[in-house]
């Protein structure tokens, strides 16, 4: 009489494992814990510490951020996802020393935006400083208008930051004849974010340091005193092509020509490990990825997307969107991105488009009912949606919030394992788990693609 009834029991298990093979948004959301995306961060935050406290672009701590998502895609998760690599080169640029020695030999604090052109070496720029006017509203030195009348021939331009791109003060100084650019921050103290002056602009620049506004403030009264200020400018940068790579990484299950996909950037900034940006959607996708993998019968096809090289203009994922047919677009049915979903002190903020059909209501009601207060935006081009919103493809994103007071250490060396709030990255990734699944599942709600705008095809 035994054996009947082992067999019946086994039976009963089997029929309950194939009933929990669906893929559902409440299974999906159960699948995440804090735990786990604990366990993601705390890799790529030890891969920083173990590569020069970075994993940017070019440098073997992305190398390695590459290989440990690589390692779960494609050994843990191999049965259920297809993995490819996608290469791409670009421009990689380090400032491998600078300087500021201010007119008494002292040295100054001084930060080195990403693609700050060098100095002739080893001596740098020795110049007088000339001083430029102020003008907060409308940002200084940003308009043409504001340089008239400035010759700076073979000076370094003394100049407030904010407002405008630091690159459009550095294009305007060259035509005025600067050898370079003391850029004095806007706000006081020493905890400022290191800017980026695009590759774009290379060629096009003179070197710029960036120094605190009480060091500015105090050479100004100085100049204004008649005094002739000299100062050292010193930049040793180093500048060439390099090899990076994107993940791309989907479920075997589902329909090829209706696909919805998820992204994260796996890039940080020179300056920090990224733990926050974008360690934290890296993090959560990779769970998403891992809850995904346990089930079948979506009828969609789930496509995982790390990009590579954000941090310097969105590279990774503009090369991918680019390479994509009008075909391959098409079959592209929707476009989730997070960036940044765990800042310390979070907004819980819902990016979209005219054509973002349901996306962005799938992540709010999961957002309410958690007690949240979710804040609405319109894209402004500084994540990897931008590649697909130019193709018209629906998306949404999420966004904790990047500077203070959402997130203070915002593209610095202090965003680490502690500059992470873990309720809200737990909720963000749960909520990215159900509107994944819920879109795999149906596409009611998802508009075609905006084929108005198609401005690449
Ligand atoms: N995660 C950040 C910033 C961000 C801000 C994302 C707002 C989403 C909404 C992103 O990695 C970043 O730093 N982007 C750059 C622009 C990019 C084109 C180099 C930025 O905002 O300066
Ligand atoms: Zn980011």
């Amino acid at each position: 009489m035994k054996f009947p009834m082992v067999a019946a029991s086994v039976l009963l298990l089997a029929s309950a494992r194939v009933a929990a093979e669906l893929l559902t948004a409440d299974k999906a959301e159960a699948d995440i814990n804090t735990v786990e995306l604990q366990r993601v961060l705390w890799n790529l935050n030890k891969i920083a510490r173990d590569n020069g406290g970075t994993r940017a672009f070019g440098t073997p701590g992305y190398k390695a951020s590459l290989d440990f998502v690589l390692e779960r895609l494609q050994k843990r998760f191999a049965r259920e996802l297809d993995t490819f690599v996608q290469p791409f080169t670009w421009t990689f640029d380090q400032t491998l020393n600078i300087s500021v020695t201010g007119p008494e030999g002292e040295n100054v604090f001084v930060v080195s935006p990403q693609y700050n052109p060098a100095t002739p070496l080893p001596g740098g720029i020795t110049a007088s400083l000339i001083n430029t006017p102020v003008n907060d509203a409308t940002g200084s030195m940003c308009i043409e208008s504001q340089w008239d009348g400035i010759d700076a021939t073979g000076k370094l331009a003394l100049v407030k930051r904010g407002t405008c791109a630091v690159a459009d003060k550095l294009k305007f100084a060259k035509a005025h004849g600067a050898l370079g650019v003391i850029l004095y921050n806007q706000l006081p103290g020493t905890d400022y974010p290191t800017p980026t002056l695009g590759a774009e602009n290379i060629g096009q620049l003179v070197p710029v340091g960036i120094i605190p506004l009480e060091v500015g403030n105090a050479w100004i009264d100085r100049l204004k005193a008649n005094e002739n200020v000299v100062v050292n400018l010193l930049v040793d940068a180093i500048s060439e092509q390099r090899e990076s790579w994107n993940i791309i990484s989907e479920t075997k299950a589902g329909d090829p020509n209706k696909v919805v996909m998820v992204g994260a950037h796996l890039d940080s900034v020179q300056a920090g490990p990224g733990i926050n940006d974008d360690g934290s959607g890296t993090a959560a996708i990779l769970e998403i990825a891992g809850s995904v993998k346990k089930y079948k019968g979506f009828p969609h096809k789930i496509r995982f997307g790390w990009w590579g090289a954000e941090e310097n203009g969105l590279i990774g994922s503009s090369y991918y969107t680019a390479k994509l047919s009008p075909a391959e677009a098409d079959k592209i049915k929707y476009y989730f991105n997070y960036d940044m979903i765990g800042s310390p002190f979070p907004k819980y903020e819902i990016s979209s488009y005219n054509n973002s059909g349901i996306g962005p209501k799938l992540l709010q009601d999961y957002l309410v009912s958690k007690g949240k207060t979710v804040e609405f935006s319109d894209f402004d081009g500084r994540s990897d949606y931008a590649g697909f919103v130019n193709l018209g493809i629906p998306v949404a994103a999420l966004f904790t919030g990047a500077d203070a007071p959402w997130d203070p250490c915002y593209h610095q060396a202090c965003d680490d394992l502690d500059n992470i709030n873990w309720e809200a990255l737990t909720i963000n990734a749960k909520a990215a788990a159900r509107a994944l699944a819920v879109v795999a599942n149906s596409l009611e709600g998802v508009p075609p693609r905006l084929l108005a705008i198609r401005v690449s095809d």
